[in-house]
């Protein structure tokens, strides 16, 4: 079919009247991301000859997809999440703000409120049968190498089978979620165990979409960050650990080369003991070097919903209700 009739100037005055540029109320700014997103949209439609029961089949998947929460998983996989962290690197460049640990995405999991320590935190509630044992240190540094005394190192990752606390209501509250304090020399050092990967929940609308481009959902083992102190713009990053097969292959396209840290064994009794630790264990260290800035926006987190950031809104509450 050839038909095109989105150039006419009855669908082109129809776009104006549906974003509501007649109307006085409303939103400038809505107003024009509306007007550009349902034009580009109208125009696939066209250039498609997307057939009405595509259309319709598609908007039962974005309810299905609103249903249980997935826009959040969704996201990463289209790549959205890294589109954002490239622009942000690419803002970064332009203003000269060069150097410190590479930023990577946050994705949808972390929740606000976890146990703070000073210096050391055990992490895991030793109800992981399969968990095996992770010493995860490292030393917060500015681009100087001097070491940054008091920074604020918020970790967070999943189980042994890929689940994360509070949104897998089998762990116990807060379960591998905490925040370190560095301690004299910069450094924070955690005890917990190795996180599995993870993969969309097979059959759900996000693998649906996934499986329609050829694509897996399977997300290598990780561990999140966000790092923060007064005076160095803060950092939100993971590392991937290195051979895992997902590694390089990671359907959110949040691996950085940098970001790929090994876990070394060790059997050795001497430093098994001190540790204090009852066997073998993965070793994970994660140095980190934070960029100075002035600036005191820079120096927190940028706003948008997070599980229990803000009890008492909404978007905070929906934030913690997703599916994974
Ligand atoms: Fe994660």
């Amino acid at each position: 079919m050839t038909v095109k009739i989105f150039d006419t100037p009855e669908v082109q005055n129809f776009l104006k009247a549906v974003s509501g540029f007649d109307e006085q109320g409303g939103s400038h700014r809505a107003k024009q991301i509306m007007h550009r997103l349902l034009s580009d949209l109208y125009r696939l439609i066209d250039d498609f000859d997307v057939t009405p029961e595509e259309y319709w089949s598609t908007v039962s998947l974005l309810n299905a997809l609103g249903g249980q929460t997935q826009f959040g998983l969704l996201s990463p996989g289209l790549g959205f999440d890294h589109y954002l962290d490239m622009r942000q690197d690419a803002i970064d460049a332009e203003a000269k703000r060069n150097g410190g640990t590479p930023r990577t995405i946050e994705g949808p999991l972390y929740v606000a409120g976890a146990p703070e320590a000073e210096g050391f935190a055990r992490m895991d509630d030793g109800q992981d049968p399969d968990g095996e044992t992770m010493w995860l240190t490292g030393q917060v540094r500015d681009v100087d190498g001097k070491p940054v005394v008091g920074a604020k190192v918020e970790i967070w990752h999943a189980d042994s089978k890929g689940g994360y606390s509070f949104f897998d209501k089998t762990q116990s509250e807060y379960n591998l979620r905490r925040t370190i304090v560095t301690d004299a020399q910069g450094r924070y050092t955690a005890r917990s165990i190795i996180p599995s990967g993870y993969g969309v929940p097979e059959g759900a609308p996000t693998d649906q979409v996934l499986k329609a481009l050829g694509r897996h959902g399977q997300r290598p083992a990780h561990i999140h960050f966000f790092i923060s102190a007064p005076g160095h713009r803060h950092l939100t990053t993971q590392i991937n650990l290195a051979g895992d097969p997902y590694t390089f292959d990671d359907f959110a396209f949040a691996t950085r080369e940098e970001l790929v840290i090994p876990a070394n064994r060790i059997e050795d009794p001497a430093e098994i003991a001190r540790r204090e630790l009852d066997g073998p264990f993965s070793e994970v260290v994660f140095d980190v070097e934070l960029a100075r800035t002035e600036a005191p926006e820079l120096q927190v987190r940028h706003k948008r919903p997070r599980a229990l950031e803000d009890a008492e809104d909404q978007a905070s509450q929906l934030a913690g209700t997703a599916e994974v």
